[in-house]
């Protein structure tokens, strides 16, 4: 009798390494971690970390050079087909077929699952994600948010127990970013588990259980999202200038136009911070003093230090 019944993690990544151009370039050099069921996790990296090469190798699209890779404890290589009809991938990249309609195209990903009688599925999908009005439309004559819904309704139509969206807010209107995370929430309140990559990290602050960072191809930070919150300095100074930063301030601000943000151990840094401005004569506007967020954490570990 097996003395541990517990179900394998939904997606399970050990020692992925992908490497290109005759093993040159390490796009994935030595990934492991797991994505229980149930979990949003939420996948960051700069352009270029290797998420979309990982999504790749685990919806059996790439091949990985070593390791490996299983969805709900099928393997993505031996077993591919049940591997792949348990996820449901919202691809980076916009792919679509011109000529068919919005309707056509998910009952043509629904037949291609095997799914047949559909279209209340289809049209609960086209209503959450702002498609209804659009079911007859041909593809290419959607502007370029309203396909990226397309995909998300594609991924979708088979109700997969585990959800893949790569960057899938990218180009998306504020409306249709806030209806398509309450229909996500929901599928993964319901059940569904959910490994998202975004550059919206305040998006993966407040959506994601845990964060896992790539940097180079490799995980260098993976934990709680409160956790990760928690490594931080953990006040933020932010205001405007048009005034030079003193050197010590630049090198630890963040600066985006006439916005400067700097980070601050405690009260007693925040209060020698303000001072030393004031006595280099920078003028400062629109002072807040809030808590860091996960771009600060982000920042920090992509930069190497130890937050
Ligand atoms: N088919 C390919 N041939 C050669 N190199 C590739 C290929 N696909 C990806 N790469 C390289 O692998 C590395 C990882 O790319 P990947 O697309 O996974 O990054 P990413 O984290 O998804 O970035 P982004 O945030 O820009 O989407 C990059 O250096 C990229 O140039
Ligand atoms: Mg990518």
């Amino acid at each position: 009798m097996p003395i541990s019944t517990a179900a394998p993690p939904a997606i399970s990544f050990q020692n992925v390494k992908k490497t290109y151009r005759g093993g040159q370039l390490k796009a994935l050099d030595g990934v492991t971690f797991d994505i229980p069921c149930g979990e949003f996790f939420g996948l960051l990296g700069p352009n270029g970390a290797g998420k979309t090469t990982l999504i790749s190798v685990l919806a059996g699209l790439a091949r990985a050079t070593e390791g490996r890779v299983r969805v709900m404890g099928h393997d993505v290589v031996d077993d591919y087909a049940a591997a792949r009809k348990a996820l449901g991938v919202v691809p980076q990249e916009l792919v679509f077929d011109p000529f068919f309609s919005v309707r056509e195209t998910l009952r043509i990903q629904s037949g291609y699952f095997g799914v047949k009688n559909n279209d209340v599925w289809i049209d609960e999908l086209l209503t959450n994600l702002g498609l209804a009005d659009k079911a007859h439309a041909n593809m290419r004559q959607l502007s370029g948010g309203m396909k990226r819904r397309v995909l998300v309704a594609q991924a979708l139509v088979h109700r997969p127990p585990v959800i893949v969206l790569d960057e899938p807010t990218a180009g998306v209107d504020v409306e249709l970013r806030q209806t398509l995370w309450q229909f996500i929430a929901r599928l993964n309140k319901e059940g569904h588990t959910v490994l998202l990559t975004t550059h919206y990290l305040e998006e993966a602050e407040a959506l994601c259980h845990r964060i896992g960072m790539l940097k180079s191809g490799r995980i260098v930070a993976l934990d709680r999202t409160s956790q990760l919150l928690a490594r931080t300095h953990s006040t933020m100074l932010r205001f405007k200038t048009d005034a030079a930063l003193p050197p010590d301030i630049a090198a630890r601000a963040r600066v985006t136009g006439r916005i400067v943000q700097v980070t601050a151990q405690d009260a007693a840094e925040v209060e020698t911070t303000l001072a030393a401005l004031r006595q280099q004569g920078v003028p400062v506007e629109d002072l807040e003093i809030g808590r860091a967020d996960l771009e600060d954490v982000f920042l920090e570990i992509m930069k190497g230090g130890q937050p």
